[in-house]
């Protein structure tokens, strides 16, 4: 059903040539992981593979924002990772205020909204409102959505659903016959986003670890044995291509 396109977009877009542009994910949603073997693989900090883990951020908003994914959700930090020793932490806190302060000019320029999902409580104060200052200069951006899942966790999340249901139901004298997927998913705080069709996860581990637990019911799921700040534009294309590769079929049969 698609076309490949080959050849037509190496110099347009400077794409592999068997990436097929018209079968582009809309959303991939992926969990950063192997920072901290990145680090303790040359002898260096913890943070030293955090603080490279961002630079990899960069470089996939980029090539997310050229090939057209329309959202990119990005597992920053979970609601289980405050076990961290402090300092570590700290200097996770610090990294979004780190990254737009250097970044946000780029976002800016390429028409990338910059949103999050996640629990406010707990984050620092400047940490907030480094995220507030570009939610509000990206707001009315019309490309890639880039996402931070920020003190985000998908238990957490689907209760807080279900309280906000209930308290619904209650105020509109409505039975739990009320409750439907349509609704559920409008009290997720990933309601204006579709599901991701792909969830790309690095350092070779394979696991979910709390991240869109419902939204990702369907998506395909890559294990790439990168670590998370040597991933970069290639490894996304690779994902890409094996994704594009594979039959989607939401539970029903292949069509051919
Ligand atoms: C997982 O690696 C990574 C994290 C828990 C933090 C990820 C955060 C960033 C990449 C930066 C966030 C920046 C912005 C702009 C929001 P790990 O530490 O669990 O690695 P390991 O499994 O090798 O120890």
């Amino acid at each position: 059903m698609f076309k490949k396109l080959k050849n037509k977009n190496k110099t347009e877009n400077n794409l592999d040539n068997d990436l097929d542009l018209h079968n582009i994910p809309e959303h991939v949603a992926i969990i950063m992981d192997g920072n901290g073997r990145w680090a303790k693989k040359r002898k260096m900090p913890r943070i030293k593979g955090h603080y490279e883990g961002m630079q990899t951020i960069k470089k996939i908003t980029r090539e997310a924002s050229n090939i057209g994914i329309k959202y990119l959700t990005l597992y920053a930090f979970s609601t289980e990772n405050w076990s961290r020793p402090e300092s570590e932490v700290n200097y996770i806190m610090n990294l979004p205020v780190n990254f737009l302060k250097t970044f946000l000019p780029e976002l800016i320029e390429k028409n990338v909204k910059v949103e999050t999902i996640g629990f406010n409580n707990g984050l620092p104060k400047s940490t907030i409102e480094a995220i507030d200052y570009a939610k509000d200069k990206t707001k009315h951006n019309t490309g890639l959505t880039l996402v931070f899942a920020i003190n985000y966790g998908g238990r957490a999340e689907i209760i807080q659903s279900m309280k906000e249901i209930y308290e619904e139901l209650q105020t509109n004298n409505q039975s739990a016959n009320a409750i439907d997927e349509e609704l559920f998913n409008k009290h997720l705080m990933t309601h204006n986003y579709p599901d991701p069709e792909l969830l790309i996860r690095t350092s070779g581990e394979q696991r979910i670890s709390n991240f869109l637990i419902w939204q990702a019911s369907y998506s395909e799921f890559i294990f790439n044995e990168k670590l998370w700040p040597d991933f970069d534009e290639n490894e996304l294309k690779e994902c890409i291509k094996i994704y594009q590769s594979r039959q989607r079929r939401f539970g029903g049969l292949s069509e051919e």
